[in-house]
């Protein structure tokens, strides 16, 4: 609706200038894709891909996904517009994926994100511009109490390591573990520690984390990332169970979350993924991103009150009284419009008690007065609504008036 279409625009508004000051430029992917690159980017055995995801088949016989997510996309239309030619490269984008989830609140199967990507650094500083970025997006639009939970998911060598201790160690607890859980003990064991079953959690309770399994390259990345966050004094927790739902992540990995959202408290989330662009059929592109739910960003917002932009309203309000006021009045009110003046005229003749309501509920901030009597001494009455003061104006020059007014308090 429009009030909210307003919220909507100016935090996309927002988004879009936060990107220009960081360097990220707008990317705009279509809406569906081949099946075939979200199985391969995202990976089978995830929930996204096994579970959430609008397949279908088109008139052509070609296996169709509405994208559930914009990393993939992002790098299969970097791959093909040859991209990697100029590195690093930043981009960012807003809008609608689709996941079929079971729709609570905050969480629908049509939703929003913005996120970014970049693309050609390795080193921890490109991690901890993402995650800045990130932490700044919510700080910019007023949200200061945002948790930021980061880990690291090693390389292949290290969560190689950790996965078979991983299974080595759940081995005789399997009957303990939920049915989903112990689905994923074959083919993807680390998201059993982000499983939300608690029976789940107290049968992970004494095993060894990730972290500790970390190479030295990948020990001291994350190392660099944690004290790159601290240099700039953003407040970045260690949790050694994130996971996160994507098969493309390598070392750090990050997740925002907002108090007061209740289960669906994660606004945002992201990662580094070294072998993404790769395993797309590119070069050996190191990469990392971010994407965050737009409609969670508004529930947050809401909640803390926030609200990015008042209603819009009429600038001028044209009331006129009696049939020739009526018609002088249309005519006042597109002379305004057409010099880009908001300005608000009924299309049918209404007591002035009637029109004055409108006005009010419309929140506009003058309203011109025209009665027949009026027009015959070729004047109008302007009403300031704030504090009701009126004064009397001739029509000769009541446009040049009310542009003046614009000019000096319209925006
Ligand atoms: P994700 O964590 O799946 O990450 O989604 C990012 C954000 O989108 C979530 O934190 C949440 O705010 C929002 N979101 C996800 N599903 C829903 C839903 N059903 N309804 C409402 N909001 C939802 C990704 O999508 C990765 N592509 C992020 C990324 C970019 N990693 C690297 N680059």
């Amino acid at each position: 609706m429009p009030d909210e279409v307003g919220q909507w625009q100016e935090l996309e508004r927002r988004l879009r200038e936060l990107c220009r000051i960081y360097g990220y430029g707008e990317l705009r992917t279509p809406l569906f894709e081949a099946t075939e690159l979200f199985a391969r980017g995202v990976g089978e055995g995830t929930d996204i891909v096994d579970k959430e995801m609008y397949n279908f088949t088109d008139r052509g016989g070609r296996n169709i996904t509405l994208r559930p997510e914009g990393t993939a996309p992002v790098v299969r239309a970097f791959l093909e517009h040859n991209l990697a030619r100029e590195l690093p490269a930043r981009f960012f984008y807003l809008g609608p994926m689709f996941r079929y989830e079971r729709p609570q609140a905050g969480r629908m199967r049509q939703f929003h994100q913005f996120g970014f990507e970049l693309f050609g650094e390795s080193g921890p500083l490109a991690d901890v511009e993402a995650i800045d970025l990130a932490w700044t997006t919510y700080r910019s639009l007023g949200v200061a109490d945002v948790q930021i939970k980061i880990n690291s998911l090693g390389c292949e060598t290290c969560r190689a390591a950790f996965r078979d201790e991983l299974r080595r160690r759940l081995e005789d607890r399997l009957e303990k573990l939920c049915g989903n859980c112990r689905a994923r003990y074959q083919r993807n064991p680390l998201r059993i520690l982000d499983c939300k079953n608690p029976e789940c959690q107290a049968a992970l309770a004494d095993l060894p984390e990730l972290v500790d399994f970390l190479c030295p390259e990948c020990k001291a990345h994350f190392q660099g990332v944690k004290e790159g966050l601290s240099a700039l004094g953003i407040p970045a927790v260690t949790e050694p169970k994130l996971v996160r739902g994507f098969d493309y992540y390598t070392r750090t990995v990050f997740e925002v979350t907002a108090a007061g959202l209740g289960s669906q408290d994660a606004i945002g989330g992201g990662g580094r993924y070294n072998n993404l662009v790769r395993e797309l059929g590119g070069p050996a592109v190191p990469a990392v991103g971010f994407a965050a739910g737009l409609e969670r960003i508004l529930l947050v917002l809401a909640k803390y009150g926030i609200k990015l932009k008042e209603k819009d309203a009429p600038f001028v309000f044209m009331a006129p009284l009696g049939r020739e006021a009526q018609a002088h009045a249309f005519e006042l009110a597109c002379q305004l419009k057409h010099q880009g003046i908001p300005a608000y005229v009924p299309l049918a003749e209404k007591s002035l008690k009637a029109q004055m309501k409108v006005a009010n509920r419309q929140g506009v901030k003058w309203t011109l007065i025209i009665g027949d009597e009026e027009l015959q001494k070729r004047r109008a009455i302007l009403k300031k609504m704030s504090d009701g003061t009126q004064r009397e104006i001739s029509l000769a020059g009541i446009s040049e008036a009310i542009a003046n007014l614009y000019l000096e308090e319209g925006r």
